[in-house]
């Protein structure tokens, strides 16, 4: 069968690494893919958010299963449409996908059906927002209610710092949202959790920890993520059963309520304190650049799973990991989150050894007259597995090392929460 990933990201790459060992595949496309999608996928050029021309391009390759990388096409509903044309798509309804599309949606899940999150308020005009944040404990927790591609929270240490966070979003900083939420600041430490799921019967995918600022230590401003490890440490049996029990099983129970039932990939940012798990945020789909690692850990075949939840036999899956621990780090073009240059050439990939316990996977590249060049702010992923997690990060910076590209940068410190 022919099969179609969505998305031009690192994730998108090593979805396609995964799913290029299926034996069940006879064609692998990326839509639209990157540099290096395109080694081992078939790139097709098309905008995927014209629904119709994407449907066109579908039907015109004979490619019968689709993989949603990114939140944006789900979140406008493009399983909904696929789905509709016979098309199996993997992935949330629309309306499954406002758990990450409105935070405002998410919270009011959180509430209705009795799962542990912060404290919040949502607000749609400045002055009653005011009043709360006058009377609010700081810190407090800043976000736009849409999509703002991981930028739209902030951590706000004063009154007048937040009511300027909130000006900026309610006068339209974020063009998805109209809506500010403003929520307590919660303490301890991060971690994510994936699961699959048919909407009623799931399986974990894995585990990992990203780290979203651009600095060293965990400092200045939030990006889409600069590295992440897989599994977290913090996640043990008995944690993972309440993860399971008070957030995982009345979401989906809940969703079914609401006549939503979620199918597709499911990721759960959480806040662990004295082993008590408290939601975030969610996710519906892959983390990015999480994916990097789950992929490289999973040790069973993706396109399978994936199969059965279409064929309604989730639960005869068994998944399991290699027991190594992986890692991945983000290289970014100097500058990113903030401003940066595009179209710069990176030389020397092709001196970089690469096997199925090290990767670089491409976030934002494109090939040139025989050239890769940077085309993004993430622009490629080291990722590799090892004994222990301080051996695959020291690979990782190795396989970094024989680059040759000016706008390089990368956080040296991936992992150091465990790693010291
Ligand atoms: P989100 O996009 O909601 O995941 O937020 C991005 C990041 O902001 C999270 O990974 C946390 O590090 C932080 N964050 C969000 N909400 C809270 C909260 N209520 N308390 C503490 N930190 C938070
Ligand atoms: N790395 C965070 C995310 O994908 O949302």
């Amino acid at each position: 069968m022919n099969v179609a990933v969505i998305g031009s990201g690192g994730r998108e790459h090593a979805l396609c690494f995964k799913l290029s060992m299926s034996k069940k595949i006879t064609k692998l496309f990326c839509i639209p893919g990157n540099a290096g999608t395109s080694q081992i996928s078939t790139n097709l050029d098309v905008d995927y958010m014209n629904f119709e021309l994407l449907y066109s391009a579908l039907i015109a390759n004979d490619i019968s299963i689709v993989i949603v990388g990114p939140e944006v096409p789900l979140v406008a509903g493009i399983a909904d449409y696929l789905n509709s044309k016979n098309i199996f798509t993997f992935g949330p309804s629309k309306k499954a996908s406002q758990l990450e599309g409105s935070k405002a949606f998410m919270k009011k899940v959180c509430k209705d059906f009795g799962i542990p999150t912060a404290q919040y308020e949502e607000f749609d005009n400045l002055e009653s927002a005011k009043k709360y944040i006058n009377q609010s404990q700081h810190p407090l927790v800043i976000k736009s209610d849409g999509l703002a591609a991981g930028k739209g929270v902030t951590i706000s240490l004063s009154k007048s710092e937040s009511i300027q966070c909130a000006k900026e979003i309610l006068d339209g900083k974020f063009k998805t949202s109209k809506k500010v939420v403003i929520e307590e600041f919660l303490e301890g430490e991060e971690a994510s959790y994936f699961i699959i799921t048919d909407g009623e019967n799931y399986l974990p995918i894995g585990t990992a920890q990203d780290h979203k600022r651009i600095g060293e230590g965990d400092t200045g401003p939030n990006t889409g993520g600069m590295g992440a490890y897989s599994p977290s440490l913090l996640i043990n049996k008995e944690l993972q059963n309440k993860i399971n029990k008070q957030i995982i099983e009345p979401t989906l129970k809940g969703l079914n309520k609401k006549g939503c039932k979620f199918v597709g990939i499911l990721y759960a940012g959480l806040m662990i304190k004295n082993n008590q798990p408290k939601l975030i945020e969610y996710n519906i789909r892959f983390g990015d650049p999480e994916c990097q690692v789950l992929m490289m850990r999973l040790d069973v075949d993706l396109l399978n799973l994936i199969l059965s939840i279409k064929e309604k036999k989730l639960m005869s899956q068994k998944i399991s990991w290699k027991k190594e621990p992986g890692i991945t780090i983000v290289a970014a073009a100097k500058g990113y989150p903030g401003t940066y240059n595009t179209n710069s050439e990176i030389k020397n990939l092709q001196k970089i050894q690469t096997n199925n316990t090290r990767q670089i996977f491409h976030a934002g590249t494109i090939n040139k007259n025989g050239k890769v060049l940077s085309a993004g702010g993430r622009v490629l992923n080291a990722t590799c597995i090892g004994p222990d997690l301080a051996k695959a990060r020291a690979e990782a910076h190795e396989m970094l090392k024989i680059l040759e590209w000016d706008d390089l940068y990368y956080r040296k410190d991936i992992g150091w929460r465990v790693i010291n």
